[in-house]
């Protein structure tokens, strides 16, 4: 392996205000592995809806700026260090996460260190730019998902259907013949998810939205609901949703705090519950893991592919952000070194 340099290019948090000048690119020492710790040398990174999050320091937790930001992407392990989880992982390529505050450098950058834990080998048949967005949105649609398959429901209500992981909850959809009942909030995604096949499609900003969902979530029996949106939205689909229904809020789009009606958690029963991969990851425990990892990857290409819109060098990371968060809907921002 060529010797590694003593310098990269980064993209460099300065403050969790928000602004798109507390960004910049900054040349940084290349980090080293500790133990049980890998070197990746990046390929390619997304820009995602946490990742906006952490930049506005909204998400879960902060690290000490300045910081790299970016959770999730793609590269080759180039150095590893002590302990046979890091060592095995030497020389492939792999998906790798940095969504941890004990992580304490990010993505958008030419190397990240990261735990040996939060890398996943691809199998030899996933490309490494679909495995840059492996481990956030596939993993996420697989265990909604299954939450559905499991509790036998009948059919699944979801918000935010247009975005990326809305794609997948589709196509999962199908595979597995549930009803996907898909809540938008524009007419050029009702469109455009009617021609990728869904089903059932109703937009938010329509004056008969509410009775429209109301009739179909009855009709289909969709007692599990996936909300990305929060705030309002949570409300008006828990309200639609028929007696005993669970609402698993797993985004804050809205940026707004969860609402729900009373009558519906006193006397319909319903549950409104939050989700969080890591958190749902840890408690499958390595074997439930491993596991979930081939599946997931055998459906990579196909209905857990995500859409590429853009790719930007590290230098524009500002241009990145800024055509990802006016065009959401239309595929994966990726940052690649
Ligand atoms: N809890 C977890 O562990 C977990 C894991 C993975 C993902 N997520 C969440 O999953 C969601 C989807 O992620 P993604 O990467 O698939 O998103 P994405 O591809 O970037 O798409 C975002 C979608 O949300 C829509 N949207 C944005 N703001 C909205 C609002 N205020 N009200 C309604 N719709 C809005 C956008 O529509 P426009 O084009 O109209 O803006 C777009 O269709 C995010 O909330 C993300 O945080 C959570």
């Amino acid at each position: 392996m060529a010797a590694l340099p003593s310098t990269m290019r980064a993209v460099q948090l300065r403050d969790y205000d928000g602004k798109p000048d507390s960004i910049t690119i900054a040349e940084v020492p290349v980090p080293r592995p500790g133990p049980g710790e890998v070197l990746v040398r990046v390929f390619a990174s997304p820009v995602n809806p946490s990742d906006l999050m952490f930049l506005r320091g909204m998400y879960g937790f902060k690290k000490s700026l300045p910081t790299v930001p970016g959770f999730e992407g793609s590269g080759t392990v180039v150095e590893a260090g002590r302990g046979m989880m890091a060592q095995i992982l030497k020389g492939r390529r792999v998906a790798c996460a940095a969504a941890d505050a004990k992580v304490a450098g990010g993505m958008w950058a030419e190397y990240v260190v990261t735990s040996a834990k939060f890398c996943m080998p691809l199998l030899k048949r996933v490309e490494i730019e679909q495995g840059a967005t492996l481990l956030v949105n596939p993993l996420t649609a697989w265990a909604l998902m299954d939450e559905a398959r499991r509790g036998r429901h009948r059919a699944v209500v979801q918000t935010a259907a247009a975005s990326a992981l809305g794609h997948m909850i589709i196509r999962l959809g199908k595979k597995y013949s549930i009803p996907v009942i898909n809540v938008v909030r524009r007419a050029a995604q009702v469109d455009a998810l009617r021609a990728m096949g869904a089903d059932y499609v109703v937009n938010s900003s329509d004056p008969g939205f509410e009775a429209a969902l109301r009739s179909l979530c009855h009709r289909l029996g969709a007692t599990i609901g996936f909300d990305a949106v929060s705030g309002e939205m949570s409300a008006r689909v828990l309200t639609a949703q028929p007696q005993g229904a669970r609402l698993i809020v797993y985004g804050a789009l809205s940026l707004g705090a969860v609402h729900a009606d009373p009558s519906s958690l006193i006397f319909e029963s319903k549950h409104v519950e939050g989700f969080w991969l890591s958190a749902w990851l840890r408690d499958r425990g390595l074997v439930g893991q491993l596991r979930m990892a081939r599946q997931v990857q055998g459906l990579l290409a196909s209905e857990l592919k995500t859409e590429i819109q853009a790719r930007f060098p590290l230098e524009q990371a500002a241009q990145a952000l800024a055509q990802y968060t006016a065009n959401m809907s239309a595929g994966k921002v990726l940052l690649v070194p």
